[in-house]
């Protein structure tokens, strides 16, 4: 079974958002955990759909975090977000969602991308943010 872990190292110093990027890979290790067994038909659509609003609240909750940082930047950002919106939605509305093994890859390559996401923008957007208090 496929599984995603979080590490400390993975934080960029800002709480609520450290915490918000930790409970979307425990929903993420909840959809690996279903995918396969029998219990997947029936709750796999209620977890995705866990997953997709959790992920847009972080998103909605991020922006206003990073609001100040101007519009430019702020659109860029949300320019990304909305690109990583659209890749899980992918998965979801794929015929093969289904399909264990691929579903499986699927989000494990989104939860990847997330995390480059966090690594390489978020944390960055965090320092921008500091530097300017
Ligand atoms: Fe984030
Ligand atoms: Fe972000």
């Amino acid at each position: 079974m496929m599984s995603v872990e979080w590490k400390a190292e993975y934080e960029i110093g800002n709480g609520v958002i450290d915490e918000q990027h930790q409970f979307l890979f425990q929903i993420a290790n909840r959809i690996f955990q279903i995918l396969g067994t029998e219990e997947q038909v029936l709750v796999l659509s209620d977890l995705f759909d866990e997953l997709f609003k959790y992920t847009n609240r972080h998103f909605r909750e991020e922006e206003v975090i990073w609001r100040p940082l101007g519009e430019e930047i702020f659109q860029a950002h949300r320019t990304k977000h909305l690109l990583l919106r659209a890749q899980l939605e992918a998965i979801w509305l794929s015929d093969s969602i289904f399909n264990p093994d691929k579903t499986a890859q699927s989000l494990y390559d989104w939860v990847a991308a997330l995390l480059q996401h966090v690594l390489n923008f978020d944390r960055g957007m965090n320092r921008k943010l500091l530097d300017q208090t």
